[in-house]
């Protein structure tokens, strides 16, 4: 039997300082995660500069108690992954570094992770036996794609947001209801008080042949809506606003998502990133997987969201490639999927 490879994985690229140690890309034994929301909360986003200096303050406590959980040292520990892109230049710096000064200290091979990579990741930790090729849908605050993912590390982007990502549409939202921030999971929340057909909000897709999206749209007719409401001094009905809102996000994603399977000819289809814990576009991709004979999997909540063990799934994969990075690895705030 081979020997199993551990790897000690870290993740700042946003607001979520995180540590995770993982074995052969499927085993997570610890995964820890400091949010900082309640500090971003009262500016209702994020602030850079503020995630950068909480990433420092926060990291070594992080790393240490994620070595801790899993009860190992760094000397049982093969090789070190860290996402050094896409995110915000000043956070990921934070992790880069750290990992960079780990493996020199240590003498163990360093791994540089795609973030968006981690987020797809996250779906090998949840079905141990899934393996490429498949189509995923990728919802965060900062991307929205659909990505065929022909083996591990090999990405076809079938589509894209041409403004505004699936997550970051539902944070202003949210803001402009005053729900705050993060808006997601508030909006999922009081959307099941809500009734998903009272408003009719533009579907947020082109009329041309493309699987692209485009999000703006929809949230500007949702400030529309609300001004001319306001206007006429009528009550608006939040929960309604809420729940039509997301209906009409979720519809175009779903209906994206499953013609790229049909151009691929695929039928399995994972979900990832944030807004894959979104409660509606779960029970929407299953109804539609049903009908249509595909199968649709997305990670549990903790995977979904940014977390540091989907990055040592992803350092795990490229490691048994051969693809490690040399210790001049930088962060690259707008890295592309595939990309090296
Ligand atoms: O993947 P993630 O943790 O960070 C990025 O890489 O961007 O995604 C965060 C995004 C936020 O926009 C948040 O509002 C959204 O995911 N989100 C949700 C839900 N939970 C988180 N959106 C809709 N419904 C949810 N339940
Ligand atoms: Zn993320």
């Amino acid at each position: 039997m081979e020997k199993d490879i551990k790897i000690l994985a870290i993740e700042s690229s946003c607001d979520e300082t995180a540590a995770a140690v993982v074995v052969n890309g499927r085993d997570v034994l610890s995964n820890i995660i400091a949010s900082q929301i309640d500090i971003h909360e009262k500016f209702g986003g994020v602030v850079p500069e503020v995630a950068s200096r909480k990433h420092i303050e926060a990291i070594s406590a992080v790393v240490q108690e994620a070595l801790d959980e899993a009860n190992v040292t760094l000397d049982d520990i093969d090789a070190i992954g860290v996402t050094y892109g896409p995110g915000l230049v000043g956070a990921l710096l934070v992790g880069v570094q750290y990992a960079k000064g780990l493996a020199y200290a240590t003498h163990k091979p360093l791994i540089g992770v795609n973030h968006i990579e981690g987020h797809i990741s996250a779906n090998f930790i949840q079905y141990k036996e899934l393996e490429p090729p498949f189509m995923c849908l990728v919802v965060s605050g900062g991307h929205t794609f659909i990505v065929y993912m022909k083996d591990h590390g090999e990405f076809e982007v079938m589509a894209e947001t041409r403004d505004d990502a699936a997550g970051e549409a539902f944070d202003k939202v949210a803001r402009a209801i005053g729900l705050g921030y993060p808006g997601g999971p508030k909006i999922d929340k009081i959307s099941k008080e809500g009734n998903a057909d009272a408003i009719k909000f533009p579907k947020a897709k082109f009329h041309d042949v493309t699987l692209d999206f485009s999000f703006s749209g929809v949230k500007s007719s949702v400030l529309n809506y609300l001004n001319k409401m306001n206007m006429k001094n009528e009550t608006i009905n939040i929960p309604d606003v809420a729940a039509s809102f997301q209906k009409a996000v979720v519809n175009v994603l779903v209906e994206n998502a499953f013609e790229a399977c049909k151009i691929k000819g695929v039928d399995k289809i994972t979900i990832a990133g944030g807004v894959a814990s979104n409660s509606c576009l779960r029970e929407t991709m299953i109804k539609e997987g049903q009908k249509k004979n595909i199968k649709v999997m997305f990670p549990e909540m903790i995977l979904c969201t940014d977390n540091a063990a989907m990055i040592g799934s992803a350092a795990y994969f490229e490691l048994i490639k051969g693809r490690v990075s040399p210790l001049t690895l930088n962060a690259i705030p707008n890295l592309k999927l595939g990309e090296r």
